[in-house]
């Protein structure tokens, strides 16, 4: 199985090879062109159209709001920007849950006009003839398991998952249940680390991990937040590789003050 050379586009099969040759995946989630250009050009395998979307960008309190078509936009934008990561987009609540038709169809859709490579959903054994479906006519799908935000009012909060025996019991056997079905790939999210570790060992399929420690066969943030630009949020598994919210604050502040004092434009920035 080959591996992903610098420039041929990221492929699912591409994720298996990686964790067979024990490469680390990198995903970042992005929402429009400009930022899954320049997370493209960083050289990450995968972009992540996230319904996070729906909070860091929009202001709502949770995911649970995100529609079908606000992710389709997204993802067309995403798709435009990006030329050689895979692009997976989320299905958002409700758009996958009523039936196994409707999982199909608004799938299709995420494929049909977005152009992405693949979709994710959250669930595991519950999900799993959903994610069979899909897989059988040819939509690949990466599973969500442990903190799923769409359940977000039935877990009671952003917790960790896995903490109890019974749970973490649950979470290995909702990753099973999701490889036999075919998903491609499975994110952690808020896990505690030796449980993903023992999972990740114990599956053939890569698993994506938030939160969920260094024994993941691969990471991924929400991009705005690994910038510093959602400066408001702050998780113990979050390390800021950046503080763009400081520097738009001081760029813009500067920008108004300069306007002010009639500094800018100058004549070297008019015509
Ligand atoms: O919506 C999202 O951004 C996600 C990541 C947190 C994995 O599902």
């Amino acid at each position: 199985m080959p591996e992903p050379s610098s420039d041929a586009p990221v492929t699912t099969r591409d994720f298996l090879a990686l964790k067979r040759a024990g490469k680390k995946i990198v995903a970042v989630t992005a929402y429009d062109a400009l930022f899954g250009r320049l997370v493209d050009e960083a050289g990450v395998d995968c972009v992540l159209v996230g319904d996070s979307v729906n909070q860091v960008l929009c202001g709502e309190p949770s995911t649970l709001s995100a529609t079908l078509d606000q992710m389709i936009y997204h993802a067309r934008a995403v798709r435009r920007g990006v030329t050689r990561a895979l692009v997976v987009v989320d299905l958002p609540f409700l758009s996958y849950q009523v039936s196994r038709e409707d999982a199909v169809r608004n799938a299709g859709r995420v494929m049909k006009e977005t152009g992405a490579g693949a979709v994710k959903l959250e669930g595991g054994a519950a999900m799993a003839d959903t994610v069979r479906a899909l897989v059988e006519i040819g939509i690949p799908v990466m599973g969500h398991l442990g903190l799923t935000p769409q359940s977000v009012h039935a877990i009671g909060g952003y917790r960790v998952q896995g903490r109890e025996g019974a749970d973490a019991r649950r979470l290995e056997s909702d990753a099973e249940a999701l490889e036999s079905a075919g998903a491609f790939a499975i994110v952690l999210e808020l896990v505690p680390a030796p449980l993903a570790a023992a999972i990740s060992r114990s599956r053939a399929v890569p698993t994506i991990g938030i939160g969920a420690g260094p024994g993941c066969d691969g990471q991924v943030l929400v991009l705005p937040d690994l910038l510093g630009l959602n400066d408001a949020f702050a998780p113990k598994f979050l390390k800021r590789y950046a503080s763009l919210a400081d520097d738009v604050r001081s760029a813009v502040g500067r920008f108004g003050d300069e306007v002010r004092r009639g500094v800018y434009p100058d004549a070297e920035h008019s015509f």
